[in-house]
């Protein structure tokens, strides 16, 4: 009997690092990699520039969504968005149509599709509780809210995008209250999953951490 292809679920809160780490715990095995939270910012995207505001209308944007991965570009419709999809607005949209049941349904299998042997590292917010229950390894990365806030500052300005510390910190924990208090597919940590708590640690030493901690 073949056994299931190996997933390691890492879910956490906005800018705790689960990309940087996800990412690079995928390199490290050699296994595919799913960002699931760009296919939310993706939906995000079409909706604002379509300017559709009804959740049925926003839940067929996800069903065809023309969304596509390609050399470390993300595109929507052919056209690169990879920069677009990153910022606050298109953040605060995403957790907005993340909340609408029938966007969830309409990502669901595209997520799982992501499964692929040798194995897959899976990062969101419900990755370990919905898409993969059966991960082989489960993690909830965090951070506090002003480590957060000073790391997707960072981030914004070295991509030349304007930031300011306190409406960073405000906008997350905004985003954080909306993605817990959500009745589908809250963000919470199960209690399978291995806590990481990520303030005072580098990038290196959370790959370390939970590359350790990989069943
Ligand atoms: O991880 P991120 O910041 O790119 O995610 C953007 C939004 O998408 C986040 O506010 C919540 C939502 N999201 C979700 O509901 N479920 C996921 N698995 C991933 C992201």
């Amino acid at each position: 009997i073949a056994s299931p292809v190996p997933v390691v679920a890492i879910d956490g809160p906005s800018a705790s690092g689960k990309g940087t780490v996800a990412a690079r715990v995928a390199e490290s095995l050699g296994y595919h990699y799913l960002d699931s939270g760009s296919l939310y910012r993706l939906v995000a995207l079409a909706t604002i520039r379509g300017g559709v505001t009804d959740d049925a209308a926003i839940a067929a944007v996800a069903e065809t969504l023309p969304a596509e991965f390609v050399g470390g570009k993300i595109l929507l419709s052919g056209a690169d968005v990879t920069d677009a999809i990153r910022s606050e607005e298109c953040a605060a949209m995403a957790s907005k149509v993340a909340a609408i049941p029938a966007v969830r349904d309409a990502l669901l299998e595209r997520q799982r599709a992501y499964r692929q042997a040798p194995g897959l590292v899976a990062e969101g917010r419900d990755m370990g509780s919905v898409i993969f229950p059966d991960a082989s390894s489960k993690f909830f990365l965090t951070a506090s809210v002003e480590a957060r806030a000073q790391r997707r500052y960072k981030q914004l300005m070295e991509k030349g995008l304007p930031a300011n510390i306190d409406s960073l910190s405000q906008e997350l924990s905004e985003r954080d209250a909306r993605d817990a208090a959500r009745s589908v597919a809250p963000l919470k940590k199960l209690p399978d999953a291995v806590l990481v708590e990520t303030s005072d640690m580098t990038v290196d030493e959370a790959v370390r951490f939970v590359a350790e901690r990989i069943a």
